[in-house]
């Protein structure tokens, strides 16, 4: 893959830089705020909170990279006592040397999850792993555009890189693909508020919010399916 290396946020929290694309992997303004905000309050909370607590949900995620997003989802898991099936497509995994260099335990602040993390990485491609009893994890190793399935999932947290490094992933195709994969009230959540995205979300059928984004950005956008 093309060159990555680590950088930290204005948060503490690291992040990687992708060379080839010019494009970190989180928010600047701080990689471990933008990833509460936008994947777990707005999307995995706003969900389970809507829908009167269920004990189990299925999350589909675009992008797994640092697993930092899988990594918080865990944590809300064992907090929480729901059970979380978390399916991540990522056709470019980071080496683990890197991985290794990640602040993200420091950063939560939570020394119990550094073993989740190593597993989270270490589990194999294309295997259900249970990693614990309130957490199962299936990565893909592959892109979403070859991802099939219809309404398997209640939440998609959706991290590509952003629209204008990667235009390809945030097309009106792919928006359809992602409300066909999610079930009735099931959101789709991203950091991202162009335009055009929100256009498109509505048109493949989503109820579409904009919202507050995390510190240092105005803006990021809910998709509802009704
Ligand atoms: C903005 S980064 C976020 C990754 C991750 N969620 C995290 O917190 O580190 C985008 C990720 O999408 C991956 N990606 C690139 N092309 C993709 C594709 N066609 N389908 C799915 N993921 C892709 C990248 O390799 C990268 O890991």
């Amino acid at each position: 893959m093309a060159d990555i290396k680590i950088i930290t946020t204005e948060d503490g929290s690291h992040s990687l830089y992708h060379e080839g694309l010019k494009e970190t992997y989180h928010s600047f303004h701080g990689a471990l705020q933008e990833s509460i905000h936008v994947f777990i309050e707005k999307g995995l909370r706003f969900w389970r909170t809507k829908n009167g607590l269920p004990k189990e949900v299925d999350i589909f995620e675009v992008g797994f990279g640092t697993g930092l997003n899988a990594l918080l989802a865990a944590k809300f898991a064992t907090e929480n006592e729901v059970k979380i099936n978390f399916t991540s497509v990522e056709p470019f995994p980071v080496p683990m040397d890197t991985i290794n260099q990640l602040n993200y335990i420091d950063q939560i602040g939570k020394e119990e999850l550094k073993e989740t993390f190593k597993q989270l990485h270490t589990a194999k491609w294309d295997e259900l792993v249970e990693i614990n009893p309130f957490f199962s994890l299936k990565k893909f190793k592959g892109k979403l555009e070859d991802f099939t399935g219809e309404k398997q999932f209640d939440i998609i947290f959706f991290d590509a890189f952003a629209p204008n490094k990667q235009s390809e992933l945030w097309t009106e195709e792919m928006m359809q693909k992602c409300y066909q994969l999610l079930r009735t009230d099931g959101v789709f959540t991203t950091y991202s508020a162009k335009g055009q995205l929100k256009r498109d979300l509505k048109k493949v059928g989503f109820e579409v919010e904009t919202l507050a984004g995390p510190p240092g950005k105005k803006e990021m956008v809910r998709g509802i399916v009704n």
